[in-house]
């Protein structure tokens, strides 16, 4: 894990005045960042080396913690316009809904929902699996600002680099097995009901080049049973090898959520979880990226 210092290049006062005054409405940072976005980037070069940090640590090791950005104590507003200023030097940040959303609260509204919430709308654990592993062309960057972490020390980030995994995988007695049979054979990954009104399965391999991992275990099972003639023991028996393997036995990095950070995994090539929290109190953004080139 890459682990970047960000105190010395923190937004200036003039930068934080700059968006203050363009404030309206937090809803519209994106817009208010688009407008202002030559101002900000010449105002916090801090931005773009934070920025460059964030993306050689993923391409090295799959997984680039950036604290104390100087971020978290500012007008909720402003907050995610200048947030959105170093997602910028990341890459090409991707809209999470139908009304244009592309930065994501991750915090406990089990409650006030009527669907099945999904693992960024409850508390305690979610298990290892990708983002978007049900979409097409999966997002490169996943990124987590921390405003608030979980006052009972849980909560923790999980990251299993997959070619880790697959070395220690292989050197099981039914490890390359495994591998071969997600390499090799569709399987059906169900959009769960958070994401969309329509059932949307998609058939594709869980390991491959490009993504070198998509994976998300309640999604599949339920793509088992809308796409039968993709359900056959010998994927059944795969899918759950590799998830225990992942949730056991896979050699992970581990690292405390704490105020003020933001932490980045290589969303194409690791895969992710969090560990146990039951402070509804407990307040994280997210944002996914594809990576600048693909930028039009
Ligand atoms: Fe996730």
């Amino acid at each position: 894990m890459t682990a970047i210092d960000c105190r010395s290049l923190q937004p200036s006062s003039s930068v934080i005045r700059l968006v203050g005054r363009a404030i309206w409405d937090r809803d519209d940072a994106h817009a208010i960042y688009r407008q202002l976005k030559t101002e900000i980037s010449a105002g916090w070069p801090g931005a773009a080396t934070i920025g460059r940090q964030i993306v050689e640590g993923v391409d090295r090791d799959g997984f680039a913690v950036a604290d104390q950005l100087g971020l978290a104590d500012l007008d909720p507003a402003i907050r995610d316009v200048l947030l959105l200023e170093v997602l910028s030097h990341v890459g090409k940040i991707t809209v999470h809904d139908d009304h244009g959303k592309v930065l994501w609260d991750i915090k406990d509204r089990a409650k006030t929902i009527q669907r099945a919430p999904t693992f960024s709308e409850r508390l305690g654990a979610c298990p290892m699996h990708t983002d978007s592993a049900f979409t097409q062309d999966p997002e490169r960057f996943l990124c987590l600002f921390v405003v608030r972490e979980s006052g009972d020390g849980g909560g923790e980030s999980v990251v299993i680099k997959i070619d880790n995994m697959l070395k220690q995988l292989s050197a099981e007695q039914d490890g390359s097995r495994c591998i071969e049979i997600l390499k090799a054979n569709n399987f059906p990954l169900r959009t769960p009901d958070a994401f969309s009104a329509v059932e949307q399965v998609l058939s594709a391999p869980l390991l491959g080049t490009e993504p070198m991992v998509r994976f998300r275990y309640d999604s599949v099972i339920e793509g088992f049973n809308a796409k039968p003639d993709l359900d056959s023991p010998e994927r059944r028996w795969a899918l759950e090898y590799f998830f225990e393997f992942a949730q056991m036995r896979a050699e992970r990095m581990q690292v405390l959520a704490v105020r003020d950070q933001l932490a980045v995994v290589d969303n194409r090539n690791a895969l992710h979880a969090r560990t146990h929290y039951a402070d509804p109190h407990r307040h994280l953004i997210r944002a996914r990226l594809h990576p600048m080139e693909k930028a039009a």
